[in-house]
C-alpha cells in the first residue's frame, strides 16, 4: 500500500522515526537538562500567556512539527480561509467566520463581495433590538416588558450560546432570566418555562436551516404555550418570538415576521456561529458593547493566527502538540480542564467545535485516511474535576493531554479561594508531569506493599494557558484559539473540517421510524431484528 499524502510528507516520516527516539524521554530529565525550559517553551499573544513546557518534546521534536506544518501547505489553507475560498469542498462553500468579528471598514471577500458591512448591517440590528428588549421598550403582547428569554436552537445554535451566557453570567443582566431549550425530550422545554409568565418571555428560535427536527418540535410547543397563555395568534407570536436563520422562507412559515428575523449566512458553519446572530441571546444578557469586546477578542485571535510565525503562533503550536499525541503517542483524547467556573460549559462547547469537525475518516479529495484524526475531548471545571477522573489521568493506563485553563484574577474575590484554585492548577501540571518515585514514596514511611499503589509515574503531558480575567474579550480570544487549533489539525490531516455528513444517517432513519412508533396500526417494519423488536416494545409499553 502506498503512503497517503500526509504520510508521504518527508517531517511526518522524521516525525515517525523521532518518536521512536524520545518516546521514553521523561519530563522530569528535560527540565534537569535545561534550567530554562519552562521560558523558552513557552508562548504569548493576545494577552493569552500558553506554557506547553510540560509536553514530551524536545527542540527537535517542534522543528519537525513545525516543518509538516509548512510541508502540509497549512499557511496557504489559511490564506485561502480568510480569501474566501470555497475550502469546504464537500459543501461547496467559503468558510469565513473570520468575518463575523472583522472590524467596519476591513474588506473581507465572498464571491468578490465585501461582507463586512452586512456583517455590521445584522450587528446594529441585533444591537438596536438587545436594547430595546433590555430597556423594556420592546413590550410583550399584553404591554408588558420582557424578562424571560428562552433561546431555542441545538447543536451550534446552542451550545455557543449556552456557554457563552455562563461564561459572561458576571456581565449580564441579574434582573432578566435566561433559559437554553435544545433536546427534543419534552422534558427540556417543560423545565425551561417553569416559572415563566407567558406575557414576559421572549423565544428566539435559533437554526440556521430552520429545519431541525428538535428546534422547530420545541418552537411549536413554546408557540402552543404562548398562546395558551396569552390568547391571540399572529399579534402574540409577532411580539414574543423572534428567529435567527439563514432561511427567511421558512421563519416566515412559521408565523415570525421578517422583520423580526436576524439573518447569518452560508458561510458561517453552526459550530462557528456563536458570534453571529445566533448570539442574539447572548447580546441580550450582556449588552452590545460586551458584545461587541467579545468580538474584538475574536479578531485579535484571528489576526494573530494570520500573521505571526508558526513558531509563535498559538493555535499552530497547539494544533501540533495535540497532533504530536494523537497521531504518534496513539492519544486518543484530550481533557480541557478550566479552573474558572464561568467557564463550566467550555468542554461540551469544544466537543461539538472539535468533533464535528475533525471526527473524519476521509481526506478532503475523499481518500480514505490512514493515520487518526480528531481526538475525544472532554472535562469539567477544576477543582471538581480532581474528585472524580483525575485518578486516571494520573494513575491510568491511557495518556490523556491536558489543556490547564487559568485565569490571574477571579470575578469573585473571597477571601483565599483564588490563591487556593490557582495552586490547584499549578500543582496538577507539575503532579502529572513529575509524579512521585518508589524512592520518595518510600522515604515517606510508605509500607512496601503499598508503594506502588501510591507511586505516580509522572510524564504525562499538558499545556497551561493563563489569561489575566475573564471578560468578554478573553472569552473572544478563547474561542477563536480553539477554532484555529482545529483549522491547524484539520489543515494538516487533510480534511474538511467545515461539514459534519456523520449526523445525517441517523437523522434520516429517526425520520422513518417517527411515524411507525406513531402509527394507530401496527407498523410493517422492515429494520434488523434488534430495531424491529425495539419498536414492538416500546409501542407496546406506551400503550
Ligand atoms: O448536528 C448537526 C447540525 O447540523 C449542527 O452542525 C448544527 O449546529 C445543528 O445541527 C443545528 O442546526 P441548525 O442551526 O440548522 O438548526
Amino acid at each position: 500500500m502506498t503512503d497517503s499524502a500526509l504520510r508521504a510528507l518527508p517531517a511526518w516520516k522524521a516525525l515517525a522515526g523521532h518518536y521512536r527516539e524520545i518516546k521514553e524521554l521523561r519530563l522530569a530529565q528535560l527540565f534537569a537538562d535545561d534550567a530554562k525550559r519552562g521560558e523558552r517553551f513557552a508562548a504569548e499573544a493576545a494577552g493569552i500567556y500558553l506554557d506547553y513546557s510540560k509536553n514530551r518534546v524536545t527542540d527537535e521534536t517542534m522543528r519537525l512539527l513545525l516543518a509538516l506544518a509548512e510541508q502540509s501547505g497549512l499557511r496557504q489553507r489559511i490564506e485561502a480561509m480568510f480569501r474566501g475560498d470555497k475550502i469546504n469542498v464537500s459543501e461547496k462553500r467559503a468558510v469565513l467566520h473570520v468575518a463575523l468579528r472583522a472590524p467596519k471598514g476591513a474588506s473581507i471577500l465572498h464571491d468578490g463581495q465585501n461582507v463586512v458591512p452586512e456583517v455590521h448591517a445584522v450587528l446594529d440590528r441585533m444591537a438596536d433590538f438587545a436594547d430595546r428588549v433590555r430597556s423594556g421598550a420592546w413590550k410583550g403582547h399584553t404591554g408588558k416588558a420582557i424578562r424571560n428569554v428562552v433561546n431555542i436552537g441545538i447543536g451550534g445554535s446552542d451550545l455557543g450560546p449556552v456557554m457563552a451566557y455562563e461564561a459572561l453570567r458576571h456581565y449580564s443582566r441579574r434582573d432578566m432570566n435566561f433559559r437554553f431549550v435544545s433536546n427534543v425530550d419534552g422534558t427540556d422545554f417543560a423545565e425551561a418555562v417553569i416559572g415563566f409568565d407567558p406575557a414576559e418571555t421572549l423565544f428566539i428560535v435559533s437554526s440556521k436551516t430552520f429545519t431541525t427536527l428538535e428546534t422547530m418540535t420545541n418552537a411549536h410547543t413554546a408557540r402552543d404555550w404562548l398562546l395558551a397563555g396569552l390568547g391571540g395568534a399572529a399579534a402574540a407570536t409577532a411580539r414574543h418570538f423572534v428567529a435567527v436563520s439563514t432561511n427567511g422562507q421558512e421563519v416566515a412559515k412559521f408565523g415570525i415576521d421578517t422583520a423580526n428575523m436576524f439573518g447569518f449566512w452560508d458561510w458561517v458553519g453552526g459550530r462557528y456561529s456563536m458570534d453571529s446572530a445566533i448570539g442574539l441571546s447572548t447580546m441580550i444578557a450582556v449588552g452590545p458593547e460586551n458584545f461587541r469586546g467579545m468580538l474584538a477578542g475574536f479578531h485579535e485571535m484571528d489576526e494573530h493566527f494570520r500573521s505571526a510565525p508558526f513558531e509563535h503562533n498559538l493555535p499552530v503550536l497547539m494544533g501540533l502538540l495535540g497532533l504530536w499525541y494523537n497521531d504518534f503517542f496513539g492519544a486518543q483524547t484530550v481533557a480541557v480542564l478550566p479552573y474558572e467556573q464561568y467557564l463550566k460549559r467550555f468542554p461540551a462547547y469544544l466537543q461539538q467545535l472539535t468533533m464535528e469537525s475533525n471526527g473524519k475518516h476521509v481526506t478532503w479529495d475523499g481518500e480514505a485516511i490512514d493515520y487518526d484524526t480528531g481526538p475525544i475531548y472532554w472535562g469539567e471545571p477544576g477543582t471538581n474535576g480532581q474528585h472524580s477522573f483525575y485518578q486516571m489521568i494520573h494513575q491510568g493506563t491511557r495518556l490523556i493531554p491536558c489543556d490547564f485553563i487559568a485565569f490571574a484574577r477571579t470575578l469573585n474575590p473571597l477571601g483565599r479561594h483564588h490563591d487556593m484554585l490557582l495552586a490547584n492548577v499549578f500543582a496538577q501540571s507539575e503532579a502529572l508531569a513529575f509524579g512521585k518515585t518508589a524512592e520518595q514514596v518510600k522515604a515517606e514511611g510508605t509500607p512496601d506493599w503499598l508503594v506502588p499503589h501510591r507511586l505516580f509515574e509522572g510524564n504525562r503531558p499538558s499545556n497551561t494557558l493563563m489569561l489575566d480575567v475573564l471578560t468578554p474579550l478573553a472569552l473572544g480570544k478563547l474561542v477563536a484559539l480553539y477554532e484555529h487549533i482545529v483549522f491547524t489539525q484539520g489543515a494538516i490531516w487533510r480534511i474538511d473540517s467545515f461539514d459534519q455528513w456523520g449526523v445525517e444517517l441517523g437523522k434520516a432513519l429517526a425520520q422513518k421510524i417517527i411515524p411507525e412508533l406513531e402509527s394507530a396500526e401496527e407498523p410493517k417494519l422492515a429494520h434488523d431484528s434488534s430495531t424491529n423488536l425495539l419498536i414492538r416494545r416500546y409501542r407496546k409499553l406506551k400503550g
